[in-house]
Parts: structure tokens; C-alpha cells; sequence
């Protein structure tokens, strides 16, 4: 088993990652909890046919009297309504202060089930078991959980750090190629920002196959470099907001896409090309990084080029007349491993992306 310690402060919290820990989570979880009596399980209709029933039966073997909560599959759940019903489920379950949430399934029942944790009794324990790539190294690890509004994604929400992040790697087996490959966007992302080694042990595995193969050291990877920004910078007001590689510009095409035409992690991989392009151009990036970011995503079906008119760029970064004057702070690589915040006029950003 690799297991990694997010150590911040009275809020110290452990990563298991290991094949086949689905079956141990209930002993893991008793260890991590160790007063709670009654989990309150989240998770969503496509993972609870796959996953529901091991994990109810291990939670159960461990002494938990276990309630199980399945919402609609998609990015539509993590809302306003389905948070009231989660609410109201839990009371209904009987939940205490000393009962705990366990999320089992990808990042909208992360966000959702973490939200309502954090929100139900004035906050109870939370358990993460991630069981795609992009919430295995990302949104399962760090604390944010939300849900969206008519306004835009992730616009209400908390920090609320999990008691314990369970990841079974062989849950990644179920997954669509294209939604595998949406994990790597950000798979990939680590590498450009914070670990050269990393991005060049990547791109000599350009495939699934080879990937799995490796999959744990690819999680621990990933898990530790993120690990690392959020001790740092827990409330993203510093090193955190490094992990935005390829997310300002990944957000224009989601937005302009109405967030039906483009996946999170397909926006992602042309944004961080994008971004490579534009900090080629502005002379921070050394010349070619972009193409040879291109490389690693381009085999995997992700796009790496999505048309993008000058409106739609300057809706998604806030350009208006009240703020034509305002800075923007955009994530750019100074090398391949090495990202930096670089701050510049929205305007002139703007005018460089046409
Ligand atoms: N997904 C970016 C973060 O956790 O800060």
C-alpha cells in the first residue's frame, strides 16, 4: 500500500492508495473514525451498480450501520436541490455530530456529499473514495467541495478537509477511454507545473495500458504533489492557484462549449497548450514546450486546439468595462516542471489570445 499524511494543522488526514481496498475500507474507516456509529453513504447511479454493494458490506463488516443515498449520474446532481435532499435523507437516517459521509464515486459526488458534510449538523466527518482518475489526483485530496449555481460552477462551497482519501485503483477499470483520458489532462498537468522527472516519465508511457501498469506510482505521484501546494496554501491564495495550469483558458472553451461540448479535462488539455503558447509568446515559456505538451495529450484523444472567438475569451476571464483596466493573474511554465503566476492587464491578455 502507498500511503501519504496531509499534514495540516488539527486537520491531519491520510491517502491510502492500494488495489482491492474497496474490501478494507470498513477497517480503515473505523480507525479513522473512531466514534462514529452510522456512515451515511453518497454516491451516484452509474458507480452504486458497480461499487455500492462491496462497499456497503465492508462498511457493515466493520460494525457501521450503513444508509446508502444514490443521486442521478452528471454534473446536473451537484446542485442546490439534490444538496437539500442529501440533507434531509441524513436527518431521516438518523446521522449525529459523530457519524460520518463517505463519498464513493467521482468528483460531483466528492463535491456534493463533502458539501453536505460540511454544511449538515454544523459539519460531521467525511470520507473520500474516489473511484475516477481526475478525483483520484485531484478533487478528492485538498478539501474543496461545492456545488454549482445558475451562475457559474463550484460557486457555493467550503473548505472541508476529509478524515481519509480511500483510493482502489482498480475502480479505474470501469472507466471510458474518454473519461480516463479526462483524469489525464490533470495527470498531465502535474507534470508541466511542479515535476519535469514526472512529465517525462509520462510521456514514455503514452498509453491506458502502460499507464495502469504504473497506476499506483502515478496516483502517489500525484497525490504528493498536491499534498505538497495544499499544505502550503490551503485557502488557494498562493501556491494553489498553480494547479489553475491550463484551467483560465480550459474555462473559456467549457463556458463557450455551455459545458455540454467540452469535458472539464478536454478544456483543461487545450487550455494548458494555450497557456504554453501564450507564455512562448510573451517569452516566459521556453519555445516548444506547448508542442511537446500537445504530444502526451494528442494520443490519448484529448484535444489540444478548441476555436474560441474573442468574446467568448473575454466573458470567461471577466472582461468587461468596469474591469478593462483589472490584472489577471494567469499560470504560465517558466520551464517544463516549473510554473509560475504571471500577472498581467486583462486587456493585454485578451489581445495576446487573438
Ligand atoms: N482543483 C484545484 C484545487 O484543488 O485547488
Amino acid at each position: 500500500m502507498k500511503t501519504l499524511t496531509v499534514a495540516l494543522p488539527g486537520r491531519e488526514y491520510e491517502i491510502l492508495i492500494q488495489r482491492g481496498l474497496l474490501d478494507g475500507a470498513g477497517e480503515y474507516c473505523r480507525k479513522a473514525l473512531p466514534r462514529a456509529e452510522r456512515l451515511f453513504v453518497v454516491t451516484d447511479s452509474s458507480v452504486a451498480p458497480l461499487y455500492g454493494a462491496r462497499l456497503e458490506a465492508a462498511l457493515a463488516a466493520a460494525g457501521f450501520s450503513v444508509a446508502v443515498h444514490i443521486v442521478p449520474a452528471g454534473e446536473a446532481s451537484k446542485c442546490a436541490g439534490q444538496l437539500a435532499g442529501l440533507w434531509e435523507a441524513m436527518m431521516a437516517a438518523g446521522l449525529t455530530r459523530t457519524d460520518a459521509v463517505v463519498a464513493l464515486g467521482g468528483g460531483v459526488v466528492g463535491d456534493l456529499a463533502g458539501f453536505a458534510a460540511a454544511t449538515i449538523l454544523r459539519g460531521v466527518d467525511f470520507v473520500q473514495i474516489p473511484t475516477t482518475l481526475l478525483s483520484q489526483v485531484d478533487s478528492s485530496v485538498g478539501g474543496k467541495v461545492a456545488i454549482d449555481l445558475e451562475a457559474g460552477k463550484n460557486l457555493a462551497g467550503a473548505f472541508w478537509q476529509p478524515r481519509l482519501v480511500l483510493m482502489d485503483p482498480d475502480t479505474l477499470a470501469s472507466l471510458p477511454d474518454a473519461t480516463f483520458a479526462d483524469g489525464m489532462a490533470e495527470v498531465i498537468k502535474y507534470g508541466c507545473i511542479l515535476d519535469g522527472a514526472f512529465f517525462h516519465f509520462l510521456a514514455a508511457r503514452p498509453d491506458r495500458g502502460e499507464i495502469m501498469g504504473e497506476i499506483e506510482h502515478v496516483l502517489y505521484t500525484c497525490c504528493n504533489l498536491k499534498r505538497m501546494v495544499v499544505e502550503e496554501d490551503e485557502r488557494d491564495t498562493g501556491k494553489r492557484m498553480l494547479l489553475n495550469f491550463g484551467h483560465t483558458l480550459g474555462h473559456a472553451y467549457e463556458k463557450a462549449g455551455h459545458y455540454e461540448k467540452w469535458t472539464h479535462g478536454q478544456a483543461v488539455a487545450a487550455g494548458m497548450v494555450r497557456a504554453a503558447r501564450l507564455g512562448e509568446r510573451l517569452g516566459v515559456t521556453p519555445a516548444g514546450t506547448a508542442k511537446q505538451i500537445a504530444a502526451l495529450l494528442a494520443p490519448l484523444g484529448l484535444p489540444v486546439d478548441i476555436p474560441c472567438t474573442a468574446e467568448e475569451y473575454a466573458a470567461a476571464i471577466g472582461l468587461d468595462k468596469k474591469g478593462a483596466g483589472a490584472d489577471i493573474r494567469v499560470i504560465l511554465l517558466e520551464r517544463l516542471g516549473h510554473a509560475v503566476a504571471h500577472k498581467m492587464p486583462k486587456a493585454a491578455l485578451l489581445e495576446e489570445l487573438k
